[in-house]
């Protein structure tokens, strides 16, 4: 399980929550205009929608090419020949596992729904993707040297709560998958919750999980087909963070992070350090502004390098609806500013990629000068 301080937490900040949250949607419905998600979990076949975004909306209902709200959630982005690819958690209402989602987009506006990249095992209660499990916080990296898609997620056990507390693997020849479940376990016998992959300039790839009951952040080299843990492993920082979200800028590594509070929000935490082997410092909140303590009610799940764009990274986040509506949890995409090597990250009710343009950027995009 979960720790007892998250639990607790949990429990305490539900209602605080859901007023945040009903503030917050009469925003987005106004915004956007699109049907929200079928809670049932189930793909609607709704017509293709003539709205063509141009903006990010963080907050609203994002809707997909056929008009729904987005079901990606606690998810990561890889972009691959020209197209980003979305993979995150299909939600239902409740918490249960329906597995991972896969869009895709050629402007990171508009998604097109490609399908279920791997569900939860039907009739096989043995097995270890069962109904019941939960797939939590997929992460797609592609493997140069075995040309494989290489999926990696936090999987617990059905009906053992979060007390399995593994990290599985799965791969693809395409990206959008089909995946093949390979397998789940403790990387070197350490437990592993929330997680994300990063792969650095030189190739090698890094799991980047909640071990030690949530107390730990360790970050494990992968092996060269990325498959597995290698003995390159260290623990970042033991201050009960979770939901893990690196970048490289620079030459400098910062890892956002969130408290461990389940579904309600709090405050982020940036970690810095100028080799990915550590030290790694505790930078505070990055987030700045109005609701900087709740992450704007949010938590992190990815950083996106926008393709192309030296410097431009965008922050992801989720705005969970835990209290049984998960499949209407929100996306919260802002930019990241970099203030000398401090990164923040402010509130925007709609923005857009020419913003990595404007003036007052410490970065230059590629090619301008
Ligand atoms: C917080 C984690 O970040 C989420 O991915 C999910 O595991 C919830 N806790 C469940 O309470």
């Amino acid at each position: 399980m979960k720790t007892l301080a998250s639990c607790a937490l949990h429990f305490a900040f539900c209602t605080l929550h859901f007023a945040f949250c009903i503030s917050y949607s009469s925003v987005a419905h106004a915004t956007q205009p699109a049907r929200a998600a079928d809670p049932s979990g189930k793909e609607t076949s709704a017509a293709p929608s003539a709205v063509q975004l141009r903006t990010f909306s963080p907050g609203a209902v994002w809707p997909d090419t056929n008009g729904v709200h987005i079901n990606a959630h606690g998810g990561g982005i890889l972009y691959k020949d020209g197209t980003y690819y979305w993979v995150g958690e299909k939600r239902g209402r409740q918490q249960e596992a329906l597995g991972f989602n896969v869009y895709s987009s050629k402007d990171l506006y508009n998604w097109r729904y490609e399908g279920v990249a791997l569900a939860p095992v039907e009739g096989d209660p043995q097995h270890d993707l069962a109904k019941g499990c939960a797939m939590e916080r997929p992460k797609i990296l592609y493997n140069d040297r075995t040309k494989k898609y290489v999926m990696w997620f936090h999987l617990e056990l059905r009906g053992k709560g979060y007390s399995a507390a593994r990290a599985a693997v799965a791969i693809s020849d395409k990206v959008a998958g089909p995946y093949k479940f390979l397998r789940s376990f403790r990387p070197n016998g350490n437990m592993s919750r929330d997680m994300t992959l990063f792969q650095d300039d030189d190739g090698a790839a890094y799991h980047i999980f909640a071990s030690r009951d949530n107390v730990d952040m360790r970050i494990c080299r992968l092996t060269g087909d990325y498959l597995g843990p290698t003995s390159e492993d260290r623990v970042i920082s033991s201050d009960e963070r979770e939901a893990p979200a690196m970048l490289k800028h620079r030459g400098k590594y910062y890892l956002i992070t969130s408290a461990c509070s389940a579904w309600a929000p709090n405050a982020a935490r940036l970690y810095k350090a100028d080799s990915i082997r550590g030290p790694w410092s505790n930078e505070g909140n990055p987030v700045r502004g109005p609701n900087a303590n709740t992450t704007f009610g949010c938590q992190s799940t990815h950083v996106l390098p926008v393709a192309g764009r030296e410097g431009a990274f965008i922050f992801m986040a989720d705005r969970w609806r835990g209290n049984g509506n998960l499949i209407d949890s929100r996306y919260v995409w802002l930019p990241i500013q970099f203030d000398g090597d401090r990164v923040v990250i402010e509130w925007m009710d709609h923005w857009d990629l020419r913003w990595f343009d404007k003036a007052g950027r410490t970065d230059i995009p590629v090619g301008r000068s």
